[in-house]
């Protein structure tokens, strides 16, 4: 009997524990952060600073995002996050990249590599101690508005189970170049090559000795041009930029937009025809926010997300902040976007209320519309960034973007397609929050970043 009893006390006891463990898989944080990129790895560090209880969830099985090189390799079945290939440095000066207070050794270059740049925010990552609040492999699949507070639901990708959880504030931060842009063209499936996007692009020497169609000449695509005129037979250039186009040796050949593909190559609008073997589609990326559900209270589109407030609070529900949204910024704007996300859920400033917000944007959407622009653009902050820093530290008492830093972003997009080969041998120095010094300093990299 006394046997009995212990044995359905024991029995009991374990399946209180069970339901206990089942019910409550994570506690509930205050925030979470949907994503350990750059922009997300900022929120952590403002969160901590302010003694915010946050989580953050990252799809992948370590931090960086875009910086975080893969190779051709689908880890755990996702798509590749990153774009980031072999040779790549970066097409903007570091001083323009770099989080609030925390430079690069000053040895580094003004345009360091990708490797080099993901040394840089592994160091941060660990100086702020930051990885303990990252779950890793959790793909967020969908965010809903459940009753006061946010339901995110995430798939585990090494078990494969499904799970949620519940928070008050969620910080968006997974980038801006999401899925990849993929224009089709007429005779497509006739022919006979490859065709891939440039983020499953990783190293020229696939395409040693091959006749490439290169399409696009956004950042990407001048960058590839750069790195296979030399490497591939012939290499073909379809785009209608204008810029100071350098000598790219006797192979390379640029053509006007594509008219249609034939089973062996392609004929182009001014009627030539070009045989190729690879097409290499530099067309850029859209944004993905097709997990945010109607709850939400936004409407998301592949280029466009609306209404936001100061480009990232979402009006109906002004307890989520999606960062990324605005273009053109340099990506230190993530920093801010971050520090002013942080401020917003530590209570430090209050936002507007939601009439008033709406009004900021519709003024937004009409000055867009003198402007000639369209409701695709309406993330589109123009040449606006300074005064975009400035209102953010206005309205939220958060660090002053140095003006500088827009001096630099809008001479260095002018520049890089005046001396597309040459830029990147040029150095940056701040001199104050007003101005810089340039100057010739061609070198091979030295990145002293101690990773350890
Ligand atoms: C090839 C390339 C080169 C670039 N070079 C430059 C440059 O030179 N200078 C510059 O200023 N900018 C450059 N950029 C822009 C670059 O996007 C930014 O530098 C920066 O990486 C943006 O950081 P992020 O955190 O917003 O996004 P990301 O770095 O993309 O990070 C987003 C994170 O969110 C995660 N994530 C996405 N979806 C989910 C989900 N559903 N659930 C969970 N996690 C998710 C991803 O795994 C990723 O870790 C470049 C971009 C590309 C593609
Ligand atoms: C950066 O440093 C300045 C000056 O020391 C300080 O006022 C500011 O608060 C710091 N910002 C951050 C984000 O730490
Ligand atoms: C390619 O080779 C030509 C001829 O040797 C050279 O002039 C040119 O600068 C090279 N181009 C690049 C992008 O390296
Ligand atoms: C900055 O704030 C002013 C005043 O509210 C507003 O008129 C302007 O549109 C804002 N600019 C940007 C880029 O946010
Ligand atoms: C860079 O390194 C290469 C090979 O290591 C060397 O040949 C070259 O002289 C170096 N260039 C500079 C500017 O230091
Ligand atoms: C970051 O890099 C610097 C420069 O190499 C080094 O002094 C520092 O110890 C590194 N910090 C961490 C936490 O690794």
């Amino acid at each position: 009997m006394a046997r009995f009893i212990l044995l359905v006390t024991v029995l009991c006891f374990v399946n209180l524990i069970l339901e206990t463990t089942d019910g409550l898989a994570l506690p509930s944080p205050k925030a979470c952060v949907i994503g350990a990129g750059y922009g997300g790895l900022a929120s952590a560090r403002y969160l901590k600073d302010y003694g915010v209880d946050f989580m953050v969830f990252e799809a992948q099985r370590g931090f960086g995002g875009n910086w975080r090189f893969q190779d051709d390799i689908e880890e755990d079945g996702l798509p590749p996050f990153t774009g980031v290939y072999k040779k790549l440095r970066t097409n903007t000066p570091r001083q323009t990249m770099e989080f609030s207070n925390f430079t690069f050794p000053d040895s580094t270059p003004s345009y360091p590599s990708a490797p080099c740049f993901y040394k840089y925010l592994q160091n941060f990552t660990r100086e702020f101690d930051l990885e303990k609040y990252i779950q890793f492999r959790s793909l967020v699949t969908s965010v809903k508005w459940a009753d006061k507070q946010w339901e995110i639901a995430y798939t585990k990708t090494d078990t494969g189970a499904a799970e949620t959880v519940n928070c008050d504030y969620v910080i968006v931060s997974i980038g801006h170049y999401n899925r990849p842009k993929v224009p089709k063209f007429e005779g497509q499936d006739s022919f006979r090559g490859n065709i891939i996007h440039t983020q499953k692009y990783k190293d020229p020497e696939v395409f040693r000795d091959r006749r490439v169609l290169l399409v696009g000449a956004g950042a990407s695509g001048l960058d590839l041009a750069t790195h296979l005129s030399n490497v591939t037979s012939r290499l073909v250039h379809s785009h209608h930029l204008r810029y100071n186009q350098p000598y790219f040796g006797e192979n390379y050949v640029k053509k006007p937009d594509i008219k249609m593909f034939t089973s062996t190559g392609v004929i182009f609008q001014d009627d030539s025809y070009e045989e190729i073997e690879d097409v290499i589609l530099a067309t850029g990326y859209d944004f993905d926010f097709s997990f945010l559900d109607e709850s939400c209270g936004l409407t998301v589109s592949s280029k466009y997300v609306l209404p936001v407030y100061q480009y990232m609070v979402n009006i109906r529900r002004p307890s989520m902040v999606i960062l990324a949204l605005p273009k053109p910024i340099i990506t230190r704007a993530l920093d801010v976007q971050a520090e002013y996300a942080a401020a917003l859920i530590a209570g430090k400033f209050q936002l507007p209320s939601q009439g008033d917000m709406l009004k900021s944007w519709l003024k937004h959407v009409y000055e867009l519309q003198s402007k000639g622009k369209k409701i695709v653009d309406v993330n589109f902050l123009d040449n606006l960034q300074d005064q975009y820093f400035a209102n953010l530290t206005e309205e939220a008492g958060i660090t002053r973007v140095a003006p500088v830093l827009t001096d630099i972003r809008d001479f260095n997009a002018v520049n890089r397609l005046e001396d597309l080969l040459n830029y990147r041998d040029y150095d940056y120095e701040l001199l104050d929050a007003h101005s810089y010094k340039r100057f010739y300093n061609p070198r091979n990299e030295t990145c002293d970043i101690k990773v350890s």
